[in-house]
């Protein structure tokens, strides 16, 4: 695939860019992401498994779930697509990565200050006092482990389906997207709001928006640049362009 120059061109110019990232980021490192035909919620019920009325309902089926997603997180490890993001952060004067991913994978490849929008899949709390939780996970017949401090489910740190993103890492995101020259859509599909709404807040700011993507999006018709292809191809080429 080629990078139209006249990208490469605003890029070379640029001196702030904001990048907001989705699963399909880390699809090529064996991530399944959600909406795609094999996705997770072709095959789950979101409202059951990520949001707190799933998890006050059947906490076992929800904590066991999170243990098997952490598994492959655990397994996974980053893609070119990830490093070159990484490498990107050091190719400007500022640059923001915002991600809705909660695998982590930006910072194993070197990401530094990563908005997580949606939380993380590593990290646990007490559902009751918000006390981090560092004991053991995989009790057996896996129960749920209970807070020590307040006896209170420990559940996974990602932001559920109708819980607030959190604040200032979303406050951070919607500044980077008003103050930014470029702002590149990778890997999601632009369907889960507030973080869907950041490319057009950029838009609105003057902001020269890309879509980094195999498939069309419900954002796709609104950007300026579309580039089809994966994060993993795509992003090394920009790269590469960029230090030559
Ligand atoms: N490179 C780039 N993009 C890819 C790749 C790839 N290799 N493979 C798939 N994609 C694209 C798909 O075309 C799709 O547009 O990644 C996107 C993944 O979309 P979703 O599965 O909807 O994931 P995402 O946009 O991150 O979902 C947002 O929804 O369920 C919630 O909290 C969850 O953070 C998630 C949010
Ligand atoms: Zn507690």
């Amino acid at each position: 695939m080629d990078i139209p120059e006249k990208l490469i061109e605003i890029l070379k110019k640029a001196k702030k860019v904001a990048m907001l990232t989705g699963a399909g980021v880390s699809a090529e490192s064996g991530i399944k992401t959600f909406r795609d035909p094999d996705g997770l919620w072709t095959k789950f019920n979101p409202a059951e498994l990520a949001s707190i009325d799933g998890f006050m309902s059947n906490p076992k089926l929800v904590w066991e779930w999170y243990q098997h997603r952490r598994a492959i997180v655990f397994d996974a490890k980053p893609n070119p697509g990830h490093f070159a993001i990484a490498e990107m952060q050091n190719l400007f004067d500022k640059f923001t990565l915002i991600t809705q991913n909660v695998d982590r994978l930006h910072q194993t490849a070197g990401a530094t200050n990563v908005l997580e929008l949606h939380g993380n899949i590593i990290d646990n709390r007490c559902l009751d006092c918000n006390r981090n939780f560092e004991g053991e996970t995989s009790l057996a017949d896996k129960f749920v482990p209970r807070c020590t401090h307040c006896g209170g489910l420990i559940r996974p740190c990602v932001v559920w389906f109708g819980e607030m993103l959190p604040e200032e890492a979303f406050k951070q995101s919607e500044l980077a997207a008003m103050h930014c020259d470029v702002f590149f859509s990778v890997g999601t599909s632009g369907e889960v709001y507030p973080a869907a709404g950041l490319p057009f807040i950029a838009q609105n700011y003057g902001a020269k928006i890309v879509e980094v993507n195999p498939n069309h999006t419900s954002v796709s018709n609104s950007m300026d640049f579309v580039l089809r292809g994966t994060s993993s191809h795509v992003l090394p080429l920009i790269v590469e362009k960029l230090k030559n």
